[in-house]
């Protein structure tokens, strides 16, 4: 067989089985094609797309305006190092660090990679600016979170499927309940070490948690009363996907640190950022942080036709208005089934509780059945299911997705 002939979906499952490691368990659906809301198989069929490759294709999939961006950038430069200065990057720092209102910007490629430069950097503004004593930093952060796979992300996980048999871990991470401002108050007290406080505005990865109204202003309070960095990973929440540019603006929260990726590309090439004003980056000096790959040209091509077509094509309120009416449609079906307990989420990032045990395989079989009505779909944790389309969807689609999923629901009622 040559490299590119096609193949049916069974012979592209079994290379990956036999040729790739097996550290994800996808839906049996083999996809080739996408654009704006749907992706096909390889068979042809066609599907709504309900993960948007976790929060990463916002702006759909294959947006003439990205993929132009990426083209034509690609035919141009595509990297530099940042041994040299390229003609992207500052521009692209320029409309970034305006659009999200912060004087600079780190660019890194994974979210995972943001994460751990937003790690490092509070750290150095720990030691350098705040006058903690050099190893002593102590970072804040939450049960149940998701920040990405790296052996000093994966230190303060609490996910014995992401963590058993990585270690040793890396110390300086003090835990504490999420939606607990007590908890986070005691934290900050009884600590004078304590140098930032990691925080999801939503926990996506662990089933699509909201918090409670008023948490996240409190927390950032605390926060500054302490002296304490206020770091918000809005990797999966950020670039319009809960109804606002950000999900800390649901709250007029300004982060000391923001942490970018998934969406700042519209899915098209990994793009991630970390954002701060000059006070907390002006820490980072030559040789002391970077990436081959990160602020590379196309990349930054990519990021601001990314963050134009949210702009241009009012993504935020797409989202903010669409999510409404899909939580008071799931609604309206949960009042009148026993097989969906509850739905909860905000803008188009949303989640169903399927009314069965945390071990059973329902929420499984619902998206596989899913998958066979059209619409593809993934459980978190268990008995939760996420539900997070691309953002460029019209009420028509929606409702129509609504009618596929209460269909496929019903089939599952007992
Ligand atoms: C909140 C959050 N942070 C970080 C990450 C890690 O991003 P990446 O998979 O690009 O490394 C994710 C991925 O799902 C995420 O949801």
């Amino acid at each position: 067989m040559a490299v590119l002939d096609r193949i049916t979906s069974q012979e592209a499952m079994d290379l990956e089985n036999k040729y790739g490691a097996h550290n994800y368990h996808p839906l049996p659906v083999v996809l080739n094609r996408g654009e704006g809301v749907f992706v096909w198989d390889v068979e042809g069929k066609k599907y709504y797309d309900f993960l948007s490759a976790y929060s990463a294709v916002n702006q759909g999939h294959c947006h003439p305006k990205i993929v132009n961006a990426m083209t034509s950038q690609a035919q141009t430069l595509s990297l530099t190092s940042r041994a040299f200065y390229n003609d992207v990057l500052g521009k692209y720092e320029k409309f970034a660090t305006e659009f999200f209102g912060f004087d600079k910007l780190l660019p890194m490629n994974t979210g995972a990679e943001a994460v751990e430069t937003a790690l490092k950097l509070c750290r150095r503004w720990a030691y350098e600016v705040k006058g903690i004593d050099e190893n002593d930093a102590e970072i804040i952060v939450c049960k149940d979170n998701f920040h990405g796979r790296t052996t000093t992300i994966i230190s303060f996980s609490n996910d014995p499927v992401a963590c058993k048999n990585f270690g040793p871990f890396t110390k300086g991470f003090t835990k504490i309940e999420y939606d607990n401002l007590l908890a986070l108050e005691e934290a900050l007290k009884s600590n004078p070490n304590i140098a930032g406080f990691l925080v999801e505005p939503i926990q996506g990865e662990a089933g699509v948690y909201v918090p409670s109204e008023g948490y996240l202003s409190k927390a950032k309070a605390l926060c500054e009363a302490h002296n304490v960095l206020f770091i918000a990973d809005e990797v999966q929440t950020g670039i319009a996907r809960t109804g606002q540019l950000l999900a800390v603006n649901h709250e007029n929260v300004t982060p000391d640190i923001l942490i970018l990726g998934k969406a700042l590309s519209g899915g098209a090439y990994p793009v991630s950022a970390v954002l701060a004003n000059d006070s907390i980056m002006d820490v980072i000096t030559p040789g002391s942080h970077g990436s081959t790959f990160g602020g590379n040209p196309i990349a930054a091509a990519v990021a601001i036709a990314a963050l134009e077509v949210v702009q241009d094509e009012n993504l935020a309120e797409n989202a903010e208005n669409l999510g409404q009416l899909f939580r008071s449609e799931i609604n309206k079906f949960i009042e009148t089934s026993n097989i969906a307990t509850l739905v909860r989420g905000k803008g188009l990032l949303n989640a169903i509780l399927i009314n069965d045990d945390e071990e059973s395989d329902t929420a499984w079989n619902i998206c596989m059945a899913l998958r066979d009505n059209g619409l593809l779909a993934k459980p978190t944790h268990g008995n939760i299911i996420r539900f997070a389309p691309p953002l460029v969807m019209t009420k028509e689609q929606l409702l129509d997705c609504v009618g596929i999923i209460t269909k496929t629901l019903k089939q599952f009622e007992s």
